[in-house]
């Protein structure tokens, strides 16, 4: 079964006279199916020419977290050549768009983050990284095209729209967490969002495939630090003191049980240590170890379970050596939980546009992490992959990578989901 229906596939569709809109009513007044679907495709497949360009100099011009100015700019200047009004500077160098419809209605919100990467572009490519060091190794650059095409499509109908469209050009998303910022500065209010979707290019996907993750779809990030304080003594006389780096060592032991011993073997957790460093000479007793480390979490349950053991553990072994284990958690990113009925509404637009086939379920969430999740936590929304990989042209490279690149055809996949599930959650529930 044909995984990619464009309309040209339909049979017996009437042949479309200047474009695709000359059936008994226009897309946007027909409930969603995959005629529907496929008339939307089409409608954004016309704008791939322009969204390629677009694309394309901004992978030229690639910024990093608040700093995307000249990203800020063009955005700013398409969405005034599409009469579409925004919030500037939120968050810094984010920008809201709004399309107000024939009705207050629900308010939908859909998401691009817009920030690249510190690496350097490796592509042999016309459109390679104009600048040394930075790169769109996470594909931002596609995610900020998609949404300006969907908000094109959405805005040509908004008198059409029983609802509102919130437009959120996001910054830093691989750095600060953006997405708080953007939540901070009152994104997600007047009007208040009902419902969010975004997604992620992903190249280990086939283009015109879609991935889903229901419930958990990202892990929670936290940054540990622990300073173990000791007594420094000579290294003949250990006695004389209390040895920072024995105490340390048991430390890193027992955090190894938290995982093993304290977390519910359904669920997902990591406590890595990444450095350690302790001591000053071969025979002084060390009277301070500093180690830093990171903590993943697939749930916020298991997250608070997973930092309150090991402050108690670290606190309680050390003190039990005579030291003292002082733990410092800097909260990072939420984990990205998908809203099930949401992510439902994103099966269902996917499968009217792609076909059932083209629908990989994971069972497993990812320890990576992305701040979406701050969104999930304020709003029911979805977060889902995007296939756009194509082995033929030796797109195959994995996000974070000098060689990463997307097969540009499916941005319009991304576009006509994105306006499809837009239409879906301003429908009344
Ligand atoms: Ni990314």
């Amino acid at each position: 079964m044909a995984s990619y229906r464009g309309p040209q596939q339909r049979p017996g569709a009437a042949a479309p006279a200047g474009g695709h809109g000359d059936r008994f009513a226009p897309w946007y007044l027909r409930p969603v199916n995959s005629d529907t679907a496929s008339d939307i495709l089409a409608a954004a497949q016309d704008l791939l020419p322009w969204m390629i360009e677009i694309r394309r100099d901004l992978h030229q011009h690639p910024e990093l977290g608040l700093e995307e100015h000249r990203t800020n700019a063009k955005v700013r200047s398409l969405l005034d050549e599409m009469g579409i009004e925004y919030v500037d500077g939120l968050g810094g160098t984010g920008v809201v768009g709004l399309i107000s419809g024939n009705s207050d209605g629900r308010v939908v919100a859909l998401r691009a983050d817009m920030d690249a990467l510190p690496i350097q572009d490796d592509k042999d490519v016309a459109y390679a990284s104009k600048i040394p060091g930075k790169m769109h190794a996470c594909g931002h650059d596609v995610h900020t095209t998609v949404l300006l095409g969907a908000a094109r499509l959405l805005v040509e109908q908004k008198t059409s729209l029983p609802g509102t469209i919130k437009l959120l050009f996001q910054p830093a998303e691989e750095t600060v967490g953006g997405a708080k910022l953007l939540i901070e500065a009152g994104a997600l209010e007047n009007p208040r969002v009902d419902a969010i979707f975004g997604l992620h290019v992903d190249p280990t996907l086939e283009t015109g495939t879609v991935g889903l993750h229901f419930g958990q779809r990202n892990a929670s990030s936290d940054n540990l630090e622990i300073i173990v304080h000791g007594k420094a003594a000579h290294g003949a006389y250990p006695f004389e003191g209390v040895d920072a780096i024995v105490a340390a060592a048991q430390v890193v032991s027992s955090l190894q049980t938290i995982v093993s011993r304290n977390v519910d073997a359904q669920e997902a957790a990591v406590v890595s240590l990444g450095t350690i460093h302790g001591g000053t000479q071969a025979n002084i007793v060390a009277d301070r170890v500093e180690m830093v480390g990171t903590v993943r979490c697939a749930s916020q349950t298991t997250r608070q379970l997973v930092l309150q053991r090991i402050k108690e553990t670290a606190e309680a072994v050390a003190l039990g050596l005579g030291a003292r284990a002082e733990v410092n958690i800097e909260p990072s990113y939420d984990p990205v939980v998908n809203d099930d009925s949401m992510l439902e509404i994103v099966r269902e637009t996917s499968r009217s546009l792609l076909g059932d086939d083209s629908i990989v379920i994971f069972s497993k969430p990812n320890m990576g992490v992305e701040d979406f999740g701050y969104y999930l936590s304020e709003v029911p929304g979805a977060f889902y992959s995007l296939g756009v990989r194509n082995e033929a042209a030796g797109i195959v490279h994995p996000v974070h990578q000098g060689l990463f690149d997307v097969d540009e055809s499916a941005m319009a996949i991304g576009v006509a989901l994105q306006v499809l599930n837009a239409l879906a959650g301003l429908a009344p529930c």
